[in-house]
């Protein structure tokens, strides 16, 4: 057979693919937003799969067991990472999944069809992986898909091979082999959950193994500062990873992994891989969507795309634009705070990109129309709020503006002193946005040097302080220290405490966040609490507010820390010391202890109000959620 691929918009795509789906008993199901609705773990959607986890876990879906859909997602890791020709902070996933329903033996060939078929995609030009097994978690090899893929490549006239790669450094080194088309590589490579690999994985968290596609752009060629030889899954951007199906049949228990009560599917598939692969060309920013912005800023800049010393910027604006476009219309505004931070990182890079350009005035908001041309019938619901999201683009340019322009003022004061040091080179780029790389451009034109060590060193300072406050404020919970939300703290304590009086040991912490309005509580728990037993904490938390007890914080060594008994849930986050909090006149009959980092009021008494649990909720299978007041 000839494979004549006629390349194809990305709505076509989009579209072929949904409609793929449906034919094989499929229910399409529309995206979720950008910031999750119902999940504590997580800022922002970063796969198809995220929303589904309730059913994957056993829940029943409303739409039935196969589902398909185009998800909208964000991966706030990567944006450091922006400017090469494949990743992007935001992108659309293309998903399939099986509820319990169908599994390896339909999943592969579905998607190889898919491929080969609907895209007529070469079969000579993809390459896939399989989990090799695993001696830790007693999992085996997946020779079920090695033979399915055999099969698979075999109906098109290919013998494809199999061979072990054990992992990325072993694979580096042997490379592939003529007539290899199937790799099997470890956990850090082919397993796949929200977490990672197996042991990175909480409690009550699905995951499997997993086959992922490659194409091969065979004009690419290996670059060895990536490894000795080339691999499907070496970075030199000669092999791309174009969609993973996940056999999710397993969850972490704390006795190991263990089955879930249903065998699941979870694929995703890039779909603007899938464009470029329809173009052959391995530049993520050449296909429609993205091309549109990279023209409208060609046009802006008057600079070329192609000059290489340029792309990056380009691509940069780019990504930041779209991803900002995207959340500002999912309800996230640029601001201090959470998920708002992104979107303002997101833009003030691309306002400095865009200087560099030599864009006058930015120009972001410019972009807004002729990117959103292309989602127009997809996400009709960011469509419809263009004219917001142009003027909440337009108001954070001319904030950046001014705080660089504030900036300027202080460096020139600064500059008049003759020197500059790292600290003051580092005030200016924390408390006015002012890159260091500006403020030693200017520094150098007076014949002023940075030392750059100590601005490095407050930098990092800087960065293990937000890093330390990050933690604290999405996995401790505490969102600020004013005195109602100190008093929600030590009632979380209590409620703890309450919880495991009455429904038993079980119940442990998955999470907690404290507003100076109510606590939040998530905790490992079955089923829905009975209408008593909430009477029956409500009324443990209230009589021990009224024993006016005092709350006592005392450090101790790990050892010691743990012969007391006190509560703890995060394991290996404590060092050698540890502080506990308990709640009692001492440790030994207090009525709650755990390791806890405060701050907390010094006595129950001072918890104003009565507490009332005001909801309790599933927030997944296994996990509850208890919002609760003092009023
Ligand atoms: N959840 C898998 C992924 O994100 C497949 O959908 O790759």
């Amino acid at each position: 057979m000839l494979y004549t691929v006629f390349s194809m918009t990305t709505a076509e795509i989009r579209q072929k693919f949904l409609k793929y789906y449906e034919e094989q008993g499929h229910k399409v199901i529309p995206s979720a937003p950008l910031v999750p609705e119902n999940d504590p773990t997580t800022l922002f959607t970063g796969s198809g799969m995220q929303p589904l986890v309730p059913y994957l876990l056993g829940e029943p879906h409303p739409q039935g067991k196969r589902l398909v859909n185009s998800q909208k997602s964000f991966r706030s890791q990567d944006i450091d990472d922006i400017g090469d020709n494949r990743h992007t902070t935001f992108f659309e996933m293309l998903g399939n999944w099986s509820l319990g329903d169908y599994f390896k033996q339909e999943q592969l060939p579905f998607v190889f069809n898919f491929l080969t078929e609907e895209l007529n995609i070469d079969p000579k030009k993809l390459f896939v992986t399989v989990f090799r097994g695993d001696e830790k978690t007693g999992i085996e090899k997946d020779t079920e898909s090695i033979e399915l893929w055999k099969n698979l490549f075999k109906e098109k006239g290919i013998e494809a091979l199999d061979t072990d790669l054990i992992n990325e450094e072993e694979a580096g080194k042997r490379g592939v082999k003529a007539g290899e088309r199937i790799f099997a590589y470890d956990t850090k490579k082919n397993w796949w959950s929200r977490s990672g690999v197996p042991e990175k994985m909480p409690f009550g968290e699905p995951g499997g193994p997993d086959s992922e596609i490659f194409y091969e752009f065979d004009f690419v060629v290996h670059d060895n500062k990536f490894g000795e030889n080339c691999h499907p899954n070496c970075d030199c951007g000669r092999f791309l990873e174009i969609g993973n199906s996940v056999f999710m049949e397993y969850w972490r228990s704390e006795k190991g992994f263990e089955k879930l009560p249903q065998k699941n599917v979870d694929f995703g598939g890039g779909l603007e891989r899938f464009v470029a692969i329809t173009e052959n060309t391995n530049d993520i920013f050449q296909i429609d969507t993205l091309k549109g912005i990279i023209e409208t800023l060609e046009k802006l800049s008057g600079k070329n795309y192609k000059d290489e010393s340029l792309t990056p910027a380009f691509r940069i604006i780019a990504d930041h634009v779209r991803s900002s476009v995207f959340l500002i219309g999912d309800g996230v505004l640029p601001s201090n705070s959470e998920q708002g931070y992104f979107v303002r990182r997101l833009l003030r890079r691309a306002i400095r990109f865009s200087d560099k350009l030599g864009i006058e005035n930015s120009g972001l908001s410019e972009l807004v129309s002729p990117l959103l041309e292309f989602y127009k019938d997809a996400y009709p619901e960011t469509f419809d709020k263009k004219a917001f999201i142009v003027e909440e683009i337009k108001k954070e340019e001319e904030k950046f503006r001014k705080t660089l322009r504030d900036g300027q003022k202080e460096l020139s004061k600064r500059l008049e002193k003759g020197n500059l040091s790292g600290e003051d080179a580092f005030l200016l780029f924390s408390t006015y946005g002012f890159p260091v790389e500006i403020t030693e451009e200017i520094a150098k034109e007076k014949g002023i040097s940075i030392d750059k060590e100590s601005f490095n060193s407050e930098f990092k300072k800087h960065q293990d302080l937000s890093r330390a406050g990050s933690e604290q404020k999405f996995k401790g919970g505490l969102g600020d220290t004013s005195e109602k939300s100190l008093q929600y703290h030590t009632a979380t304590h209590l409620l703890q405490q309450a919880l495991r009086d009455v429904l038993g040991h079980t119940v442990s912490q998955k999470g907690s966040n404290i507003t100076p309005e109510r606590l939040r509580l998530d905790f490992a728990f079955e089923r829905k609490m009975t209408d008593e037993e909430k009477k029956r904490v409500e009324e443990i938390v209230n009589q021990k507010i009224n024993e006016a007890l005092p709350v006592q914080n005392i450090v101790m060594s790990k050892e010691n820390a743990e012969e007391t008994g006190a509560l703890h849930f995060f394991g290996e986050k404590y060092g050698d010391q540890v502080s506990i909090y308990f709640v009692g006149k001492d440790l030994a009959t207090a009525f709650s202890k755990e390791y806890c980092g405060g701050p907390h009021v010094k006595n129950t008494s001072e918890l104003i109000g009565t507490f009332k649990i005001a909801k309790e909720e599933a927030v997944s299978a296994g996990v509850r959620r208890i919002k609760a007041v003092l009023e």
